[in-house]
């Protein structure tokens, strides 16, 4: 591996399709990245059984009963003893405290349905349907304390056609997403 190679960890709360194409990008031979870890707040969550099936270390873990402190602590020991260098978000559906953005400061990743600064949060491709925009999109962007709001690193435009709904959208957006994190993420990981 060269000097640029860095072990990424992977948080996600659900499908995980992110997960799989950043996986899958990851075993071209010159790509920059390996995905040492997948991690999950959802313990049932269906992308972990995927990572699972293809060999690669999984954590999950509840925060419910033991609260946010106690669980952050457990994930960041997870992430440190799987010598993970770069975090990336990917369908991960729960705050980070400020706590530990900083602990990991410029160095978790995010990919969000809109083409931020846009629709920053939840329902995304519903309120760009609402507001009559003509493009949506999606954006990989550097994790800070302000939701959705750190250094964009790359984005991808995809039309809003007519009779679109939510979910026709996000179907069409989720395939801009799998072309769009790799690249991004790739070019992160070498920087
Ligand atoms: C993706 O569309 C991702 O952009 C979005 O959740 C979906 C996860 O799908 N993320 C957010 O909304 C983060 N706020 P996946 O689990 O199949 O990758």
């Amino acid at each position: 591996m060269t000097g640029k190679h860095k072990n990424v960890g992977v948080l996600l709360s659900g499908r995980g399709s992110n997960m799989m194409a950043l996986v899958e990008a990851s075993r071209a031979p010159d790509c920059p990245y390996e995905v040492v870890l997948v991690a999950s707040d959802k313990p049932d969550a269906p992308g972990l059984t995927w990572a699972k099936d293809q060999s690669i270390a999984c954590w999950s873990l509840s925060p419910k009963g033991i609260g946010k402190p106690a669980y952050e602590a457990a994930l960041d020991a997870a992430l440190r003893g799987a010598n993970v260098e770069t975090i990336a978000l990917a369908g991960y559906m729960r705050l980070l405290s400020d706590d530990f953005v900083a602990r990991w400061s410029g160095r978790i990743i995010n990919i969000h349905p809109s083409l931020l600064p846009k629709y920053k949060g939840l329902d995304t491709h519903a309120r760009a349907i609402a507001a009559k925009d003509a493009v949506a999109g999606c954006s990989v962007h550097v994790v800070t304390e302000e939701l959705d709001g750190g250094e964009v690193l790359g984005q991808a435009e995809v039309p809003i056609l007519p009779g679109d709904t939510a979910e026709t959208l996000a179907t069409r957006v989720l395939a801009a997403e799998h072309r769009l994190y790799p690249q991004i993420l790739a070019a992160f990981a070498a920087r």
